[in-house]
């Protein structure tokens, strides 16, 4: 009789972890399709500050008179704290599921790129968080100031980085950005549920569950490519 010393599987609650990843997905691309309609409209300071005042005024009085004063910028604004709000949950939700999965079973410890890029992802997306917080308390509601406080948007841009205190706030934000798109896309690329579980069947088509490591084939085996990521998908997604 077939007997096992690995504790029994239990009960995963909480929604399916390919709906969280599709979740992050969809948000995450209405981040990066507000992101260029941002800078396009950022941009705009290299025209001049006329044209950079005018697209913000613009944008407030959109669609009027059907729409009413901002009425534009509010549902863009609502989309994008719901995008935002639903991208941080999912990713929390993973987040703690890898670390409960990864207490009780793992016996191997995660190195290489697999394991930077998890904590990229993880301590960059806090980091950019903070730095949304703190940018619309500095442009959009102007309760932090760098410089002067301007009516006109265009100033407040130009006094803000004349600072280099300022320039460096707001680089270090796009480069935390920059890996973390770089990362989003390669993980959405690569780190494909079914592509794993596919890997992990061809490496051992016989038996895939807890308890059954060790055999030639098995998850153990230096043959098989990603045994880290076969019994992490093993606990989290079958
Ligand atoms: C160099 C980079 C950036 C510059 C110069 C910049 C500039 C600005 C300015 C001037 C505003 C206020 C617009 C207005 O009052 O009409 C604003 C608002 C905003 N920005 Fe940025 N931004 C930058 C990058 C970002 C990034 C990377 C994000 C998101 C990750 C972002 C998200 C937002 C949001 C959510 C608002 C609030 C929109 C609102 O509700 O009024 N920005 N930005």
């Amino acid at each position: 009789m077939a007997t096992t010393t690995a504790p029994a599987r239990e009960a995963r609650t909480g929604p399916p972890s390919i709906l969280l990843k599709t979740v992050m997905a969809v948000t995450g691309l209405v981040g990066i399709a507000y992101l260029l309609i941002h800078m396009y409209g950022n941009l705009m300071i290299l025209v001049g500050p006329e044209a950079f005042d005018e697209y913000a005024h613009h944008i407030r009085t959109f669609g009027e008179p059907m729409l009413p004063e901002k009425g534009l910028l509010w549902i863009i604004r609502v989309a994008l704290l719901a995008s935002l709000v639903l991208h941080v949950w999912a990713a929390a939700t993973m987040w703690r599921r890898a670390n409960a999965a990864r207490s009780q079973r793992y016996v191997m410890t995660r190195r290489g790129y697999g394991n930077f890029y998890a904590k990229a992802m993880r301590w960059g997306g806090l980091a950019i968080l903070t730095f949304i917080i703190f940018h619309v308390l500095h442009f959009t509601t102007q309760t932090v100031t760098i410089g002067e406080a301007h009516a006109s948007p265009a100033a407040r841009v130009l006094d803000t980085f004349s600072h280099w205190w300022g320039v460096l706030i707001y680089l270090a934000a796009m480069i935390f950005l920059g890996l973390h798109l770089l990362h989003g896309f390669w993980g959405g690329g690569h780190d494909d549920g079914a592509e794993l579980l596919a890997q992990a069947r061809r490496a051992d088509p016989v038996r895939l569950h807890p308890g059954d490591h060790h055999h030639r084939g098995g998850l153990h085996d230096p043959a098989v490519r990603h045994p880290v990521r076969a019994s992490r998908l093993r606990t989290a997604d079958l």
